[in-house]
């Protein structure tokens, strides 16, 4: 648990004006979102000399009504501004069009949590995901779900996965291969993204991917494509079933954006695991994005909301942890945290533990 985090510093006035954002958040954010699909946002980009409403209409391909209500919101949220009759693109607005980290942010918002997140308050009642379930169908988590899952939704969790992990790869590599390890078991390997990366990273070593079938299907179509189907194998397995054992015999166990998929009691069953798999000189890394651990309020804020993601969607009970919770979860299982590799990529942080 955080023992401090935050204060009470604002005026009355800056505490009711935020009041009013949040109030109105969900109505900006489609506002915004509408700005940057329909292209007002890049058009600004490129007329650094302002553009009028009428302009923007015609370039949006809608209405002078449909342009006029949506720049007005974009004034408030202060992504453009109004000089002498024509309008401007701000830094904000930059960010929004520009800027990878906040698209693949706002697309998962949008394609993934949206509709669901009306069902928050019921999820939290329950302890399941009931976003998932009253809009997208009945399964009991949404690792289940994702192959069956419309494109949208597909492509903006993959992107919104991929982006964080896919980031820290070049940092992590010689994290993993410090102590020149031979077989590599990847817990949680979704796609195969990390597998290829080992394989293409050191020549000799073998990787074994464990996560359900479906994400195998994908995985093994991007091994093939790659032609690493000698030294990379997926192994099916529901995780959730602690009576299943892990296979023994490898130098490193990876779990990266994983355990946060999990509730508390859950981690401690999936480590033990892990740790019956392990012996004296096996390696667990664990790579998470820990809430504390962050430089910037604007990540910390991220993964906030994207703890509410797991309850509402994904499966009802995990979170994105602070670190103090999954060093006591990884010591609860049994094994020490003997070193801590901190800011990895955009925002994670590496424990690397052992027997
Ligand atoms: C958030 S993704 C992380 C993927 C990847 N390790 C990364 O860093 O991008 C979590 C992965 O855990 C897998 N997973 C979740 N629940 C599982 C279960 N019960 N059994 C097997 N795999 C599971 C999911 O299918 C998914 O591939």
């Amino acid at each position: 648990m955080a023992e401090n985090y935050g204060n009470d510093d604002k005026s009355a006035l800056q505490a009711k004006t935020d009041a009013q954002k949040i109030a109105f958040a969900p109505i900006m954010f489609q506002a915004a979102k509408a700005l940057r699909d329909f292209g007002i946002l890049s058009f600004l980009r490129k007329n650094k000399d302002g553009k009028t409403t009428e302009e923007i209409a015609q370039e949006a391909k809608i209405s002078n009504y449909g342009a006029t209500v949506l720049l007005e919101a974009g004034l408030s949220l202060e992504m453009i501004m109004l000089k002498d009759g024509k309008y401007f693109l701000t830094k904000t607005g930059y960010f929004i069009i520009a800027d990878k980290l906040t698209r693949v942010n706002m697309d998962f918002t949008h394609d993934v949590n949206y509709k669901g997140f009306y069902h928050l308050q019921e999820a939290i009642k329950k302890g399941k995901p009931t976003g998932l379930h009253k809009e997208f169908g009945n399964w009991a988590t949404v690792y289940e779900a994702l192959a069956e899952m419309p494109e949208k939704f597909r492509e903006s969790w993959f992107g919104f996965d991929h982006y964080y992990s896919d980031d820290s790869f070049p940092q992590v590599m010689p994290v993993v291969f410090q102590n020149n390890p031979k077989k590599i078991m990847d817990v949680g390997g979704n796609t195969g993204k990390f597998a290829l990366k080992c394989a293409e990273y050191n020549k000799d070593v073998q990787v074994t991917i464990l996560d359900l079938p479906g994400q195998l299907n994908d995985a093994n179509k991007n091994i093939k494509e790659k032609g690493f189907e000698n030294r990379i194998q997926g192994h099916p397995i529901n995780l959730l079933d602690f009576s299943k054992p892990y296979p023994k015999g490898y130098d490193v166990i990876w779990m990266s954006q994983f355990l946060d998929c999990f509730s508390e009691e859950e981690v401690v069953n999936l480590i033990s695991n892990a740790h019956d798999a392990m012996d004296e000189h096996t390696e667990l890394f664990i790579m998470e994005t820990l809430w504390d651990k962050q430089r910037f309020e604007a990540s910390t804020y991220s993964l906030h909301a994207t703890s509410l993601y797991f309850t509402c969607i994904a499966n009802g009970n995990s979170r994105m942890y602070h670190f103090e919770n999954m060093k006591r979860l990884t010591e609860e299982a049994g094994l020490r945290v003997v070193e801590v590799f901190e800011d990895i990529g955009v925002s994670h942080t590496i424990m690397r533990c052992k027997k």
